[in-house]
């Protein structure tokens, strides 16, 4: 049942529409209430009129209607919901969203949404194969955007393939799991570090790791997507924050360990960060300025605390499951299992991070996950699939106990 749960169920142009008027039926059936905004192209397939019937409330079509933004700001529209459903999610949609364009209604309250959001694609199957909108779909990923088909099939326009709206019982399924607070890890509170640390030689310049976050952030994601209240403690990064969590900005190791501190206790803690060993003892209040003639200056370094090792020890705070990373560029699992047994966590996921690797930045990961038992061998998969294995096996780890 989704007795008093808010949808947000925004229709957009595709033949597919149609399939929304049932969806909005069932969400009904369950007891949710369910608001609509259908889109221009939404509105050649299916009548305001309908939407309006089934729905049981007013239909909000045109961000710039006056009477809508006076009784209901695109704002509160997208905030008043508990979820956003975007059904059918057409390749232009996807775009706009993966590209923060708001030009209508629809990918204006897509934008000013601060709550979880779940697509539903439906497109000729050559649009859903095509690189830019499977490189919108990834993007979308790596925020948390939920996604559920599409599926394979005859399509409307005569060809067979990938591309068909998800039937209206899965997408209601995927909603039910996103609402329901259910999914394998609700009720389990989840910390994951990200990102480099920046460590400050002076108001300008500073030291730091390799590290985009790109495959820290999709575990927190992953583990918002099961269900987990999850706290995402990120260094500088050029990623958005993941939609469905809270995120909290640092730059040093010494803030990001204060961070994870404030966040504990906690059920599972996943430290993906590269946090610089060092920091710089004779930070300068000011900025260095170059001399004629004088040598250049000698930067002296101080260890930072180790935040996995920390949390790993916390007596009495420690997390049931700990989760470290090891990037080495040689001897991978030995120094991997190594640092399983210095830093007092529960696995180790190794990965290769040589020059050669492509991990750095890129989009791939090839790891080997080790716990006290073993070594398993993951083959090369994208970091958001990565994410989403690593977050099912914390699921079924913490079920187990
Ligand atoms: N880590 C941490 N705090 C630090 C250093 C590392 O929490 N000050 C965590 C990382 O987030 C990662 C794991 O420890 O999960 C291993 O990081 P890595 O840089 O590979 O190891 P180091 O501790 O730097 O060890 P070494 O210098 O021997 O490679």
């Amino acid at each position: 049942m989704l007795d008093g749960r808010r949808v947000l169920l925004i229709i957009s142009g595709g033949i597919a529409a149609y399939k929304s008027l049932e969806l909005i039926r069932r969400l009904k059936d369950r007891g949710a209430a369910v608001r609509c905004i259908l889109t221009k192209g939404g509105a050649q397939f299916v009548t305001p009129l309908s939407v309006a019937a089934l729905s049981g409330d007013k239909v909000y079509q045109d961000t710039f209607s006056l009477t809508d933004e006076a009784e209901m700001g695109h704002i509160r529209l997208s905030r008043e919901a508990d979820l956003v459903v975007v059904a059918p999610a057409t390749a232009n949609l996807l775009a706009k969203m993966a590209a923060g364009i708001a030009d209508d209604l629809a990918s204006t309250a897509l934008l000013a949404t601060d709550k979880p959001v779940l697509v539903a694609p439906a497109m000729n199957t050559m649009m859903w194969d095509h690189v830019a909108t499977q490189a919108n779909v990834a993007t979308l990923a790596g925020r948390g955007i939920h996604r559920v088909g599409p599926a394979a099939g005859d399509l409307a326009c005569g060809e067979v393939g990938s591309g068909r709206m998800a039937e209206p019982a899965a997408i209601l399924e995927r909603i039910a799991e996103l609402l329901g607070g259910g999914g394998p890890l609700a009720g389990v509170k989840a910390v994951v570090t990200s990102g480099p640390t920046f460590e400050a030689i002076d108001p300008v310049r500073y030291i730091a790791n390799r590290s985009s976050g790109k495959q820290g952030h999709a575990i927190a994601a992953a583990l918002a997507a099961l269900g987990a209240d999850v706290t995402l403690v990120s260094g500088p990064v050029a990623l958005d924050d993941p939609a469905g969590l809270r995120t909290i900005h640092v730059e040093s190791a010494v803030q990001m360990l204060n961070a994870v501190r404030g966040e504990l206790p906690a059920d599972v803690v996943v430290c993906a960060a590269a946090v610089a060993d060092w920091t710089v003892a004779n930070r300068a209040p000011h900025k260095r300025k170059k001399q004629a003639g004088a040598p250049p200056p000698v930067i002296e370094l101080a260890p930072n605390p180790d935040i996995l090792a920390t949390v790993s020890k916390a007596a009495g705070l420690r997390p049931r499951l700990v989760v470290g990373f090891a990037a080495e560029t040689e001897r991978l699992l030995d120094n991997a299992r190594d640092k399983l047994a210095r830093k007092g966590c529960d696995w180790i996921i190794a990965n290769d991070v040589s020059e050669d690797s492509g991990t750095f930045g890129g989009d791939a990961n090839r790891i080997h996950l080790i716990d006290a038992e073993g070594i398993e061998d993951w083959p090369l998969l994208d970091k958001t699939e990565v994410a989403a294995r690593l977050a099912a096996r914390i699921a079924t780890a913490l079920g187990a106990e």
